[in-house]
């Protein structure tokens, strides 16, 4: 049998908890896999000036994905501060390591399902079900930001109404982006029997960029006749988000409106300790809990490690291991539904590795299908076991990935997000 490698990187904050709560599911459930800590976060911002080292990113050339727990990200002037005395005034300026991954793997599609499970008190309604596909390389994510304007833009007659001192940020959309992010999200409505892909924009004002993004995702929907399109502006949509939640099935949007759709929809099914995403590319993926690194949390032993746990399914399911990424996910809809341990932010006292154990324990009896939430109107669409294997629709891992790392690290692709 075939063994995995897998990047570890833990991070800073409760990172390396839920990681470690991740593992222990991994391992139970026998993921045949290596794993191979990289280094990542703060503290190696501070001591470094690179809070994603050169020798991290060389980790993940050699590996088949990664696995990441969260970091510490500070605005720029808070971590200049932090730097060593020895590093500052020595022009470092600090970038979102998971942006930068992103960006330099060209891993185009955040995935971030948003499932209500049976039984989590914490629902805002049952049978909530979507998934988000958001574009992860371009818009407000570029890194191309002026803190005021530049002499060369002056002479564009647009830019006449805007104050000299203005600062400004450069959102790019681009064709092939906007394409292939709306494709997979049909691509994966269609092998998943979802019914329907809601496209996010707000051109009504964006018209240059969200127009292009939309005119993509009318061109694509077009080849899918069979599953409904719809398109919806971002500010409506957090609105309808809220009010009829279960209308909602495949949503897919640019950067920034994905990131914020994300958390509302994380809220809608019990917050970010049920938020996960994969960051996916054609031969390469990072798997994340979304939240963050709660450092007020840190050491604790309390936070959720559900998000960490479910990010290990995915990244079992993406690595081919389609049996064991759903044992996984049916042993945290047993424990969910059970409702015995629970963490703080479901209204119990259980910690972090009590969750863990719960889930690695309800892997020994996980045979049957996972209770699905979906709603009735769609039951006909439901989905076989087999339809249900992520290889069926996205890029998956192939073992020649290494090149892109190469070519694309140190072009100095910038990350909009400082902290
Ligand atoms: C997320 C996070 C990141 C983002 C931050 C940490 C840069 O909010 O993954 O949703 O904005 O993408
Ligand atoms: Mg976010």
């Amino acid at each position: 049998m075939r063994t995995y490698r897998v990047a570890w990187l833990p991070g800073d904050g409760i990172g390396p908890e839920v990681a470690e709560a991740a593992r222990r599911v991994l391992d139970a459930a026998g993921l045949p896999a290596e794993y191979l800590p990289g280094d990542i976060g703060w503290e190696f911002w501070r001591r470094e000036g690179d809070a994603l080292p050169q020798r991290t990113l060389d980790l993940l050339r050699t590996t088949d994905c990664a696995f990441f727990g969260a970091i510490t990200s500070k605005p720029p002037a808070e971590a200049a501060r932090e730097l060593a005395p020895e590093l500052r005034s020595r022009g470092f300026v600090y970038r979102s390591p998971i942006v930068r991954m992103r960006q330099l793997l060209d891993l185009y599609i955040c995935l971030r399902p948003c499932r209500a499970f049976f039984g989590n008190r914490l629902n805002y309604r049952e049978n909530i079900d979507a998934v988000i596909f958001r574009e992860n390389t371009e818009g407000m994510y570029g890194g191309v930001e002026f803190p005021r304007v530049p002499e060369q833009f002056l002479a564009e007659p647009g830019m006449k109404a805007i104050p000299a001192d203005a600062a400004i940020s450069v959102r790019t959309v681009t064709r092939k982006a906007s394409l292939r992010i709306v494709e997979a999200a049909f691509r994966y409505a269609v092998n998943h029997g979802r019914r329907k892909v809601t496209a996010v924009h707000k051109a009504n004002v964006l018209r240059t960029t969200c127009g292009l993004f939309l005119e993509c995702a009318r061109e694509v929907a077009a080849k899918y006749p069979e599953i409904q399109f719809e398109t919806a502006n971002v500010d409506a949509m957090c609105m309808w988000l809220v009010k009829n939640p279960l209308d909602y099935d495949v949503i897919v949007t640019t950067n920034l409106f994905g990131d914020i759709l994300s958390d509302l929809c994380a809220q809608l099914v019990g917050g970010m300790g049920f938020a996960y995403s994969g960051n996916i590319g054609e031969n390469y993926a990072v798997f994340e809990p979304t939240h963050g690194s709660a450092p007020k949390y840190a050491g604790q032993d309390r936070v959720n490690p559900l998000a960490a746990i479910l990010a290990a399914s995915m990244m079992a399911e993406w690595l081919g291991e389609a049996e064991i990424g759903r044992r996984i996910e049916r042993a945290v809809a047993a424990v969910i539904e059970e409702g015995r341990v629970r963490t703080y932010d479901m209204g119990g006292s259980a910690g972090t590795q009590d969750m863990a154990d719960a889930v690695a324990g309800a892997l020994k009896h996980v045979r049957v299908p996972v209770r699905h939430t979906r709603h009735t109107a769609t039951e006909e669409h439901r989905p076989t076991e087999e339809q249900v294997s992520m290889r069926a629709a996205l890029p998956q891992r192939i073992d020649a990935h290494g090149s892109k790392i190469e070519e694309l690290a140190g072009t100095g692709v910038h990350d909009a997000k400082g902290g």
